[in-house]
């Protein structure tokens, strides 16, 4: 049987590949640490999760309109004038299974094999699944921790081709936590404004885990709002990753589009999750902004434990859950085993295996040398994993 070769020659997510990683070690009892989940560890909040189960009674069991509930397309069209100074309307937002999906919508509704799509790298694992998936031609653009890897205009009006018809941006960024500030969007708008043909998704899941730096939608500067697409879901900021809900906001005629396609694939998000979704919405922001304050004593509490480790180059990311320290100081050395480390992974490997340490390594997110902490974890654990960090690398010679 020939299989799909298209799904047979893309990567497994290296996240989720770690994770199940993690999980097999610690099944076999060994005594592992993994920094690996992109997910916050806290509960979802009470008053959402007591709006969806309402929801189930007042028999939210039905197929939802494909697009998502108008209640809580309203709810998402109000958020995004009030906390993003976004002005779209109801018709403007769909409603899917994950921010996952909603990318997924979005690049299969607007590329034909063979259209140039823009990574900024590092870049989120699964952007580069969907390019793979919709056969487009993808250019990575190389950024340092000099530039806190953000994009400069220079790179950008380089990488344009006639037939780019995506870039993607990620303010707050996984894996690097870096965030855009206005200036430096504005930068890029001005480059953007010079080729019309080029769309942006503005993919903001992590907007509401920023520390003191403003978050600013890419769609409300210039003349950019008409080739937004702003992505956004509740997974991050609420602490809502199973609920499996997402949406963007976008031009029209790609709005029909993704309700198209998620007409003939999902039918729409889970019924009684956006009943609770509204809730998320409408409701106060106490419990986002309490686990926001609490990620920000862990980054601080982690920064200071990393960059006691000698060798190791890291930056003080502004959002996000995630550090993405460079450890090309520790390539090509041998460990107390006598194993030559070559790449990354290796080195990951070589973590688990001596500390019981489980990183990402770079490769995932188009780096070479750096890895990936999430510090949604408690503060016990990333003691122990920095303290584990630091002890792997010392032992290298
Ligand atoms: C940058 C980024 N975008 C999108 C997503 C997808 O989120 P979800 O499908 O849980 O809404 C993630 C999750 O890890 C992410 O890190």
């Amino acid at each position: 049987m020939q299989y799909s070769q298209l799904i047979s020659s893309m990567e497994e997510s290296a996240t989720l590949g770690i994770a199940k990683k993690v999980r097999a070690l610690k099944a076999e009892g060994r005594d592992i640490i993994g920094l690996t989940l992109g997910e916050p560890d806290f509960d979802t909040p009470e008053h959402i999760r007591e709006a969806a189960k309402q929801a189930l009674d007042k028999g939210f069991t039905h197929y939802p309109p494909v697009t998502g509930y108008p209640a809580l397309r309203e709810a998402i069209v109000a958020k995004l004038k009030r906390d993003n100074g976004l002005d779209y309307a109801a018709d403007q937002i769909v409603v899917s299974t994950g921010a996952k999906q909603s990318l997924y919508n979005v690049v299969l509704a607007m590329l034909n094999p063979g259209d140039h799509a823009i990574l900024i790298a590092p870049y989120w694992v699964s952007y580069r699944a969907m390019l793979h998936l919709a056969q487009a031609e993808v250019t990575e653009i190389e950024t340092d921790i000099a530039a806190a890897y953000k994009v400069t205009p220079e790179q950008l009006e380089a990488a344009i081709k006639p037939n780019t018809r995506l870039l993607f941006l990620n303010t707050p960024s996984n894996p690097t936590g870096s965030m855009y500030s206005r200036e430096e969007l504005e930068a890029l708008v001005e480059v953007l404004e010079r080729h019309p043909q080029v769309y942006v998704i503005s993919d903001e899941i992590y907007e509401y885990i920023t520390f003191g730096m403003e978050h600013v939608s890419l769609g409300t500067l210039g003349n950019m709002f008409d080739r937004t697409i702003t992505v956004n879901g509740f997974s991050k900021g609420f602490a809502m990753t199973g609920w499996r809900l997402g949406y963007i906001a976008a031009p029209r005629e790609i709005a029909k589009l993704t309700e198209k396609l998620q007409g003939q694939s999902t039918s729409g998000a889970n019924a009684f999750a956006q009943q609770g979704a509204i809730a998320a919405m409408t409701g106060g922001m106490e419990s986002v902004n309490a686990m926001r304050d609490e990620f920000l004593k862990r980054r601080d509490m982690l920064f200071a434990d990393l960059k006691a480790i000698e060798g190791l180059e890291v930056i003080l990311p502004d959002g996000a859950f995630y550090f993405y320290p460079d450890l090309k100081n520790f390539l090509g050395k041998t460990t107390p085993a006598g194993q030559k480390l070559t790449d990354i992974n290796e080195l990951c490997l070589y973590l688990i295996e001596e500390e019981g340490l489980a990183l990402v390594p770079g490769a995932a997110f188009g780096t070479k040398s750096h890895v990936r902490l999430s510090y949604a974890y408690s503060e016990q654990e990333l003691k122990e994993a920095a303290k584990r960090l630091g002890s792997g690398l010392g032992k290298l010679s």
